[in-house]
């Protein structure tokens, strides 16, 4: 879950990203993040993923009050929240096999594990050969592609994903809305920042949409 109470978030010198907001978003729940470029949407998926904290107002992210816990938990808790950034931040001196097993080896797995999930995920990803490949040296599709398995590969509680079908094809983007769906039939709270109207409507879920400070949710389904 989600909850935000009257949070205002902004940059200096710039307009404000939330004006005294309040939401909430059930465990388990799917939806869209739209809005118009530049409006907030990546810096709020940030903010879920505590990266940035809000000016003013409470953050609630799976019953953990974010203002009032102490570092050790936080640290717990983001080890539960995984986010495909828009721009993928692989890292660069890192072999595609270490950048996706980074987020099990962060929680200390056993090396035999670690090595069969990541095999396993590679595989589902088509880059099995790839894996001792440095990520400057890949394609744009391959990169998102293994931005995605190390978001998903410790099989968060919340998944934030910001524009995360951009350099995929349209084979890719319907294997991918299946992959999702299965962590969400999981019980993975998924919110997908995008400007692609097509794959909204291709794919109905409730739509938050940032615009002028504010969050307003459109339950309705546009056919
Ligand atoms: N680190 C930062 N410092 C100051 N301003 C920032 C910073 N990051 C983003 N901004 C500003 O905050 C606003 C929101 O940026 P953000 O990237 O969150 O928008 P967005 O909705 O994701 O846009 P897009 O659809 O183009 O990806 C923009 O005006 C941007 O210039
Ligand atoms: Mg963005």
């Amino acid at each position: 879950m989600i909850q935000l109470d009257n949070v205002n978030l902004y940059y200096e010198q710039s307009s404000p990203i939330l004006s005294n907001v309040s939401l909430y978003i059930p465990q388990g729940s799917f939806c869209w993040l739209t809005g118009s470029s530049g409006v907030g949407k990546s810096t709020l998926l940030r903010m879920f993923h505590l990266e940035i904290k809000p000016n003013q107002g409470h953050i609630q992210l799976l019953d953990t009050d974010i203002l009032k816990s102490r570092r050790s938990t936080l640290c717990n808790l983001k080890q539960r929240i995984s986010i495909i950034y828009q721009d993928f931040k692989l890292i660069p001196n890192l072999t595609i096999y270490d950048n996706i097993a980074l987020p099990l080896r962060l929680q200390n797995m056993d090396e035999t594990i670690i090595n069969r999930w990541t095999n396993r995920i590679l595989q589902w990803m088509n880059l099995q050969n790839k894996t001792r490949l440095h990520p400057k040296t890949l394609s744009g599709g391959e990169q998102q592609r293994i931005a995605i398995a190390r978001a998903i590969i410790n099989r968060p509680d919340i998944l934030l994903a910001d524009e995360p079908t951009n350099a995929l094809d349209e084979e890719q983007v319907l294997r991918l809305m299946d992959l999702f769906y299965d962590l969400n039939d999981l019980g993975c709270t998924i919110i997908i920042a995008t400007h692609n109207d097509n794959l909204i409507r291709q794919f109905p879920a409730p739509k938050l949409k940032l615009e002028k400070g504010q969050i307003k949710v459109d339950d309705a389904i546009q056919t």
